[in-house]
C-alpha cells in the first residue's frame, strides 16, 4: 500500500500535489468528479476552453500511472467535454467500458433554442479486461412487474429455454436515474444552499464503488469536494485517498465523514 500519503484521510492538496504523493499502480478504482468549466464557482472557471482541456488532460496523465493494471476509472463531466476526454483516454491506451448517462431528475434550465440539459456523463474506463465488476451487487428492480410476477412462477420461454427472473433484480444499465443532491435538498420546491456548488448523490457513488471495487481495495478521488467518495468508500469497507484544494470543503468533508458514516 502507498507509503507517502496517509490512507483513509481527506487531504487539503491540489490534485497534482496529491497525485505526486501516490505510488504508481496502487489505486484499484478512481472516482473523479473534476471541474466542468461551467463557471459554477471560481474553481470551475477557466479563461478559455483550451485552458480547461490542458488542465483536464494534465491531471488525467498524472492519474493514469497510479491505477493498478486491473484498475477502473470513472470520470464525470458534461456530455460535450466527455467526448474530448474519451478521445484522450483512448489515445492513452485505456479501455472504454461505458458512457453512463446520469439523468439528474432536477429542474431543467430555460433553454429556448435547444433542448434543456438534464444529464451529465460518467465515463467508465479500465486499464485491461481483468477489472473487477460486481454486477450482482448493483442489480436494479425489473421494470415490468406484471410480466416478472408471472415469470417468477412459470418462467418465460426464451430461445427454447425457460427463463426465471433473478430475485435480486435485473442487470444495471448505463442510464442512471438519481436525483441530484441539489434537488434532494429542496424545501417546498425551493433550492437551499448545500455549501458546495456540485456535490454528487451518495447512492450513485456507492453504486460505482460496489461495482468496481472489493472490500479492502483502494479508492482515489483527487477532487473530493464534500467528501462523497470518501464517505461511500468507508461505508462499504474500502480504503480511500481523497483530497481537495479548498480548506473549506476539506473541513466540510471531514465533518461529514464523522457524522454520516455507519459501516455496513
Ligand atoms: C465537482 S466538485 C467535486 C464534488 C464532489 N464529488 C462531491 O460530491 O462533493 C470539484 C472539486 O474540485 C476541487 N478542485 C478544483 N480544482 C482543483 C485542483 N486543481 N486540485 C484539487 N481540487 C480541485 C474544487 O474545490 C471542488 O470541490
Amino acid at each position: 500500500m502507498n507509503t507517502r500519503l496517509k490512507v483513509n484521510e481527506i487531504h487539503c492538496l491540489d490534485c497534482f500535489e496529491l497525485l505526486n504523493l501516490v505510488d504508481d499502480s496502487v489505486v484499484d478504482l478512481a472516482v473523479v468528479d473534476p471541474p466542468y468549466n461551467l463557471k459554477k464557482a471560481e474553481w470551475d472557471s477557466f479563461a478559455t476552453e483550451q485552458d480547461f482541456f490542458d488542465f483536464t488532460f494534465s491531471w488525467i496523465d498524472a492519474l493514469l500511472p497510479k491505477l493498478h493494471d486491473d484498475g477502473s476509472l470513472y470520470i464525470f463531466n458534461t456530455p460535450y467535454n466527455s467526448a474530448f476526454i474519451l478521445q484522450h483516454l483512448v489515445a492513452r491506451g485505456m479501455l472504454f467500458q461505458n458512457w453512463i448517462t446520469w439523468d439528474k431528475r432536477d429542474g431543467m434550465g430555460g433553454a429556448r433554442r435547444r433542448y434543456s440539459n438534464g444529464q451529465e456523463t460518467i465515463l467508465f474506463f479500465t486499464k485491461n479486461k481483468h477489472h473487477t465488476f460486481n454486477y450482482d451487487d448493483i442489480r436494479v428492480p425489473y421494470q415490468s412487474t406484471n410480466r416478472i410476477n408471472h415469470a417468477k412462477t412459470k418462467g418465460i420461454l426464451k430461445n427454447g429455454k425457460r427463463w426465471f427472473p433473478n430475485p435480486n433484480g435485473r442487470l444495471c444499465g448505463e442510464v442512471w436515474h438519481y436525483s441530484s443532491a441539489r434537488h434532494k435538498n429542496k424545501l417546498n420546491g425551493r433550492v437551499r444552499s448545500l455549501g458546495h456548488a456540485t456535490p454528487k448523490p451518495l447512492d450513485m457513488i456507492e453504486r460505482i464503488i460496489k461495482a468496481s471495487s472489493n472490500k479492502g481495495d483502494l479508492v482515489l478521488d483527487c477532487f473530493a469536494g464534500t467528501g462523497t467518495t470518501a464517505i461511500a468508500a468507508k461505508r462499504l469497507g474500502r480504503n480511500f485517498m481523497c483530497g481537495d484544494q479548498s480548506a473549506e470543503y476539506v473541513n466540510m468533508a471531514r465533518e461529514r465523514l464523522q457524522s454520516e458514516v455507519v459501516e455496513s
